[in-house]
């Protein structure tokens, strides 16, 4: 604080939600700045489970604001069943505790149906969306063919717009993927209606938050999905549709970079990655099964396995380089009790050659092995554990290790999904 970044430095699912409910405590503002519906973050209070898809996971938290800013793309449909699936379980959710960017970009009924139609013809090449919509919205954001939230808010407009972008799409549905077309009208009527819902939300979050900076105020800016996703420094074409490290957060929120004074990184003990694509500590046997077990490693949106591997320093050290992370938090540390033998990756290898640094210049990263550092595991419940101290030694060593080799400071360690089930290493 009073900025501060926490960004997934894998391949997303790192536990962002539960730790940005965590950090929210000491912040006064929680901004989402990338991405959209397809995040799950979990966080999970006493015997209640929640998990935030669109909303900032600071939510939970009475008396923060949270903002969904103009670089995120938005389903008013998921945002709206949000909102009334929290005050269902009676959170207070209104437009003083969450501001929607009037600049962001609206993920609609045809993008949703275009992204599982892209898919269907790639073919063996998909990318293994989460079918929400995402590439085709900040496709059309990029065209500059798209709409923004300010857009369905004055009926007229929204009418001329909608209509011109549809009757494109649905030539493209009816033409090239040979299905029915959407009915243009009735989706038109839809989206004016759903702008009126929307109307208390909106605001121009870009000043909100610098206002909120200026006055002072602790902001924390949540990533989704992970640095291994992101657009441009990702495993492309492998990855979603927008920046996901701190490197999103100036345009996304629109706040000036430089005031982004402290980055931290979140990890899992482990690695896991959802969809297709390169994933160099991937174990595809009776381990990579085993984590997926005991870390229940199931999409929270989709409900997909997800693939498991060891940890993959390599990467991790190229995720928080990009950032600048100056901490990293892992997560999911219980999940290796258990395991005679921990391994995790410090280098590639390819045609005889150790790579330590990323090979973003390969066009495929395909055929890189890892070359695994191995660790005594250890058999303890660490579950209950609170002090860093008290962690059995095998476990402070794997710690101590990906310090070294991370290069940055390990400040905390969850040990399992509830609020107080964290190793503050800082004290
Ligand atoms: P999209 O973001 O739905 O376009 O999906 C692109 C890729 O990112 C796919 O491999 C998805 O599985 C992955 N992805 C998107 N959101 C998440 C997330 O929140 N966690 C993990 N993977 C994600």
């Amino acid at each position: 604080m009073p900025a501060t970044s926490v960004f997934g430095a894998q391949w997303g699912d790192e536990g962002k939600g539960k730790l940005i409910d965590l950090l929210a405590k000491d912040a006064d503002m929680v901004v989402r700045y990338q991405g959209g519906a397809n995040a799950g973050h979990t966080v999970v209070v006493g015997t209640q489970k929640y998990v935030l898809h669109l909303i900032p996971s600071g939510i939970l938290n009475p008396g923060k604001v949270n903002v969904i800013g103009n670089g995120v793309a938005v389903d008013p449909l998921k945002f709206l069943e949000e909102v009334d699936g929290l005050h269902a379980r009676g959170i207070a959710v209104d437009g003083r505790n969450l501001r929607l960017s009037s600049q962001a970009h609206v993920i609609f009924e045809h993008h949703r149906r275009i992204d599982g139609l892209s898919e269907r013809w790639r073919g063996d090449g998909r990318i293994g969306t989460t079918g929400r919509g995402i590439g085709p919205s900040y496709a059309d954001k990029a065209a500059r063919t798209g709409l923004r939230i300010v857009d369905l808010l004055d009926p007229d407009h929204c009418r001329v717009r909608l209509r011109a972008a549809l009757a494109e799409k649905n030539a493209l549905i009816e033409r090239v993927h040979g299905e029915t077309p959407l009915d243009l009208e009735a989706q038109v009527e839809r989206y004016v209606a759903l702008g009126a819902k929307l109307a208390p939300f909106v605001g121009d979050t870009g000043r909100e938050v610098r206002e909120a900076y200026k006055a002072g105020k602790r902001i924390l800016f949540e990533g989704a999905q992970g640095a291994m996703l992101d657009i441009d420094a990702g495993t492309y074409p492998y990855v979603t549709s927008s920046n996901t490290g701190a490197n999103g957060i100036s345009a996304g929120a629109l706040v000036p970079p430089r005031w982004i004074n402290h980055v931290v990184g979140i990890v899992k003990a482990y690695c896991t990655r959802v969809g297709e694509g390169p994933f160099p500590s991937e174990l595809k046997d009776a381990i990579g099964d085993r984590i997926r077990k005991q870390g229940n490693e199931y999409g929270s949106t989709t409900g997909r396995p997800r693939r498991c591997g060891w940890f993959d320093a390599v990467a991790v050290r190229y995720a928080l380089e990009i950032s600048g992370a100056d901490e990293l938090i892992v997560t999911n540390l219980d999940v290796l009790s258990g395991f005679d033998e921990i391994c995790a990756a410090e280098a590639y290898e390819l045609n005889g050659r150790r790579m330590l640094d990323w090979p973003a210049e390969l066009a495929s990263i395909e055929g890189v092995r890892p070359v695994f550092a191995r660790h005594k595991g250890w058999s303890e419940d660490i579950t209950a554990v609170r002090r860093f101290d008290d962690l059995p030694q095998a476990a402070r060593d794997y710690i101590a290790w990906l310090e070294r080799t991370c290069r940055a400071k390990v400040a905390m360690i969850s040990v399992g999904p509830e609020r107080d089930q964290i190793i503050d290493c800082r004290r």
